[in-house]
C-alpha cells in the first residue's frame, strides 16, 4: 500500500460509512450498490462500503450484507467495512470483506459514547476479532476515533495515542488510521502526530482521515502529507460526521482533495473528471446540498468565456480604450 513512487497516494473514500451513517434518511441498497460500483472504476485504492454496527445504533446501514454482497468487485480495489465488535466481525466475513476496520477511541468517553464500551473493553474484543479472522486472508486495520480530540475529554495526549497504536500492534492489528473525528485538529499537531507514528513503526500503513469541521482539513492532509504520510480517507461531496459525537460534520471532500492533489503534482490514481461527476448526483441521491467546492467551481483550470468588451480587444487597444473613454 505504500512503497510505489514518492509521489503515489492511496485514497480511500468513506462516503458510504462516514457518510450514509449520518445521513438522516435512508438511502436505498440499490442506490448505495450503484454508487460504490461506480465509485470502484475511478481508481481509488479502497472504498469503505458500510459498517457492521447494531441496526439500532446506525439504522442508515442495516443493510450491509445485502450491500456487500450485490456489489461488484473491482480488481485492484480494497473493499473495507467498519467493525466495532465480535458480532460485526461474523457479518464482515459471512460477506468475503478484503478488509475489517475496527474502531474505538483514544478517550474514554467517546469510546463510551459511541461504543457503549470502555476502552479495554474495545481492546479485548479486538483482540478476539483477530484471533477469530485469522485463518481468513482478510486484513485488519485498527482506526483510533479522537486520536487529535474528543469532543467530551478534551485534548488527548500524543503518549496515549502512540500506546493505543502500540497495542493494537501488539494484538496483530495491521494497519492504522488515526482519526480526527470532530475536527478538532490542527495542520501542526498532524504533523507532529504522523511524524512520531512514521518514525517509531515505519513498517506500518497508516492513513488519517480528517473532518473539516473547523475547515482545517485540507491544511491538515498537506500536514500529513509532509510528513510522508501516503494514505488518506475522504468522503464524497464531503459527508460524513458520528452521529455519537456532538457537532461532528464531514470529512474532507473526495473530490476536492484529489483535485488539490493532482493540481500540486501528485499521482492519487483516480480519475477525477469521473469522480466528480459522480458527486454531481449526490445531492440528488441523499436529497440535500453537499459541502464540496469542486462541483461547484469546477477544476482550477476551468475557464469562462470573456465578456463581449473583452474577448476581441487587444491589450493595447484595451488600454487606448481606456485612455479614451475616461
Ligand atoms: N451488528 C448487529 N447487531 C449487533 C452488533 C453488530 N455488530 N453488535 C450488537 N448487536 C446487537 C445485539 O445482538 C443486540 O441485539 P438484541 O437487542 O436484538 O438482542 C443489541 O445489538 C445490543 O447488543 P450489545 O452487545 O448490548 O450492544 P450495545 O447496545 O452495547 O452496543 C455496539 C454496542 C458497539 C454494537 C453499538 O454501540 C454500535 O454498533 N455502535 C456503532 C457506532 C458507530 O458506528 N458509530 C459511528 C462510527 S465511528
Ligand atoms: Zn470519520
Amino acid at each position: 500500500m505504500t512503497t510505489a513512487g514518492k509521489n503515489r497516494l492511496y485514497i480511500n473514500d468513506v462516503a458510504l460509512r462516514d457518510g450514509f451513517q449520518i445521513e438522516p434518511n435512508f438511502v436505498a441498497t440499490e442506490e448505495k450498490v450503484k454508487l460504490i460500483n461506480r465509485l470502484g472504476k475511478t481508481g481509488l485504492a479502497r472504498i469503505e462500503a458500510t459498517s457492521f454496527t447494531s441496526p439500532k445504533a446506525i439504522p442508515t446501514l442495516r443493510d450491509a450484507e445485502q450491500v456487500m454482497r450485490a456489489i461488484n468487485r473491482e480488481p485492484g480495489v480494497v473493499y473495507t467495512v467498519l467493525v466495532p465488535n465480535v458480532k460485526g466481525c461474523e457479518r464482515a466475513l459471512s460477506c468475503n470483506v478484503d478488509e475489517i476496520n475496527l474502531v474505538m477511541s483514544a478517550s474514554q468517553s467517546h469510546n463510551r459514547a459511541n461504543l457503549r464500551m470502555t476502552c479495554e473493553q474495545s481492546l479485548a474484543q479486538f483482540a478476539e476479532i483477530v484471533k477469530f479472522a485469522g485463518p481468513s486472508s482478510v486484513f485488519i486495520n485498527g482506526s483510533l476515533s479522537t486520536s487529535f480530540g474528543c469532543p467530551f475529554d478534551g485534548s488527548i495526549p500524543e503518549s496515549r495515542v502512540l500506546e493505543l497504536v502500540q497495542q493494537f500492534l501488539d494484538i496483530g492489528i495491521r494497519g492504522v488510521t488515526l482519526c480526527d473525528t470532530t475536527g478538532m485538529a490542527n495542520p501542526e499537531q498532524v504533523r507532529r502526530l504522523c511524524d512520531a507514528v512514521l518514525h517509531r513503526w515505519p513498517q506500518v500503513p497508516f492513513t488519517v482521515h480528517f473532518h473539516n469541521t473547523r475547515g482545517m482539513g485540507l491544511a491538515n492532509v498537506l500536514a500529513a502529507l509532509g510528513t510522508g504520510m501516503r494514505n488518506f480517507d475522504a468522503s464524497l461531496g464531503g459527508l460524513g460526521g458520528c452521529p455519537f459525537a456532538p457537532g461532528a460534520t464531514g470529512n474532507v471532500c473526495t473530490e476536492d482533495m484529489v483535485h488539490m492533489l493532482e493540481q500540486m503534482g501528485y499521482d492519487t490514481g483516480v480519475n477525477l473528471d469521473a469522480l466528480i461527476e459522480i458527486a454531481r448526483d449526490l445531492p440528488g441521491i441523499v436529497g440535500h446540498d453537499v459541502p464540496g467546492q469542486v462541483i461547484k467551481a469546477g477544476k482550477a483550470d476551468r475557464k469562462y468565456p470573456k465578456p463581449a468588451w473583452v474577448s476581441d480587444t487587444t491589450a493595447q487597444d484595451a488600454g487606448t480604450q481606456t485612455c479614451t473613454s475616461r
